[in-house]
């Protein structure tokens, strides 16, 4: 099969906002000194824990069992990505019980390490998955596999999907986002998820300097250019 352009581009675009929010939360949080400022942030991060829990789901139920049907010599490097979800998911549940406990000191040093374990998982998966991808599947199967994705995640997170990975890309690549969506959700998030998500998202702000070192080219990749052959 001759080389293919990699079109899963709600991948890209999901991987690029947990590796930035990884960051700006552990900023965030070393910079929180009340308990309202942890409060407001564990709030986000509920919405923000619900999501990598889906995308690992989506993952390990969906892409990786493809991928590993079209080529079984990926088997075992598949396997090792599905054995960093476990980690994720450990560093997560620690976070998460960091907000439960309001523990400042608690939640500095677990998110921190959270946003380590989620740039390098994420980085290991694109050099694996990308290439795989273009190899063994068409542009049509592709798109096929990006709406199953997008089914697997569940309808109600995209309230909170849509206006977190827009948040932060660059303003043509917003536009570009947003075409490819259906009528009736542009308007959605133009009426209510847009304000509604700016609200919830604030106190990640105190977090920007912090993410913004780890970030390079990463934030605003042109969707799919990077992955292209
Ligand atoms: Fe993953
Ligand atoms: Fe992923």
């Amino acid at each position: 099969m001759s080389p293919e352009h990699f079109v899963l581009h709600g991948f890209l675009h999901i991987h690029h906002a947990m590796i930035r929010d990884g960051y700006r939360l552990a900023g965030a949080c070393a910079a929180a000194t009340t308990d309202d400022e942890l409060g407001a942030l564990g709030r986000w991060y509920e919405r923000f824990h619900g999501n990598l829990e889906d995308h690992h789901r989506a993952e390990d139920d969906i892409y990786f069992p493809r991928l590993r049907e079209l080529d079984a010599a990926l088997a075992a490097k598949l396997d090792g990505l599905g054995e960093d979800h476990h980690e994720v998911d450990a560093a997560l549940a620690a976070v998460a019980q960091a907000f439960a406990n309001r523990d400042r000191a608690a939640a500095a040093t677990t998110t921190a390490h959270l946003a380590e374990l989620l740039d390098e998982h994420i980085k290991a998966e694109e050099r694996l998955v990308v290439p795989a991808t273009m190899r063994l599947m068409s542009t049509d199967e592709q798109r096929a596999l990006e709406q199953g994705l997008q089914k697997a995640a569940g309808i109600s997170q995209i309230a909170f999907v849509l206006p977190w990975l827009i948040d932060g890309v660059r303003p043509h690549e917003r536009g570009d986002l947003l075409k490819q969506l259906p009528l009736p959700l542009r308007l959605m998030h133009a009426m209510f998820w847009r304000r509604r998500y700016a609200r919830l998202s604030r106190p990640l702000a105190a977090g920007n300097a912090t993410a913004a070192p780890h970030l390079g080219g990463i934030i605003g990749r042109p969707t799919g250019a990077s992955a292209s052959p």
